[in-house]
């Protein structure tokens, strides 16, 4: 969706370059639009400092899946229930080859200090990295900044993004709101069924329930390639067990 930024919004997000190629009559003019992301859009790499070190974003991930996501902002208390989850899945988030980056506007020092209360109230070690995104680089890039939510802390942004580096998931909470990080593990669980075996996942599926075969694939190809068994209920319309 096309999003209308103000120009103060774009001068803070493309600082130096739209003061080298337009004057401010100009960009008044234009009233410039920026695409928000989209699903299926190659994720936007970066270099970011991190509690783990610097990063970049493509070599971290490699050819894992990735959750990025953001918080509105540390020694807060949704945020600090967020966080804790996070890591009490980490073995979770492993087991599906998914490596998990957690992003808010906040320094360093001030990730470090608030990772000691994480892990000390959660019950957790907060393993994965937190980007110290000060200059609100990674938030730009994400669209992770609603000025009409809040003015300087990011939303409650969350994005998944597969081996190929393309978006697949994303979803945006209020600051108010703790996201369900099963419901996250649920879609990847979903999105890599889509992936490796052409199935997909009807309304409320938990991890055991009967699997759709996917429209591309022939009920004639769906019996041979899925040896459980295909109930068909409608041509368009045919369950089979989880593999
Ligand atoms: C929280 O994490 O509790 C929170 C953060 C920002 C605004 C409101 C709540």
């Amino acid at each position: 969706m096309a999003k209308s930024f103000t120009v103060k919004q774009i001068y803070e997000i493309f600082p130096t370059k739209l003061v080298g190629c337009c004057t401010f009559a100009e960009i008044f003019k234009l009233k410039f639009t920026i695409m928000s992301l989209q699903l299926g859009d190659a994720a936007p790499d970066f270099t970011a400092e991190t509690t783990i070190g610097k990063i970049n974003l493509y070599e971290f991930l490699g050819d894992s899946w990735g959750v990025l996501f953001s918080h509105p902002a540390d020694f807060t208390p949704v945020c600090t229930t967020e966080l804790g989850r996070t890591a009490q899945l980490q073995k979770e988030f492993e087991k599906r080859d998914v490596k998990v980056l957690a992003v808010s506007v906040d320094p360093l020092d001030k990730h470090h200090s608030w990772t000691k209360d994480i892990n000390e109230t959660q019950n957790c070690t907060v393993e994965f990295p937190l980007i110290a995104d000060e200059d609100k680089t990674v938030a730009n890039l994400y669209g992770m900044l609603h000025p009409n939510a809040s003015a300087t802390a990011t939303v409650r942004s969350l994005f998944i993004i597969g081996p190929d580096k393309k978006i697949k998931l994303i979803i945006l909470y209020p600051a108010s709101t703790g996201r369900n990080f099963n419901e996250v593990l649920r879609v990847i669980d979903s999105l890599q069924l889509t992936a490796n075996q052409g199935l997909t996942t009807p309304a409320d599926w938990v991890l055991g329930d009967d699997l759709i075969v996917s429209p591309s694939i022939s009920t004639e190809d769906a019996i041979k390639k899925f040896p459980k068994g295909v109930k068909v209920v409608k041509p368009y319309l045919r369950y089979t067990p989880q593999p």
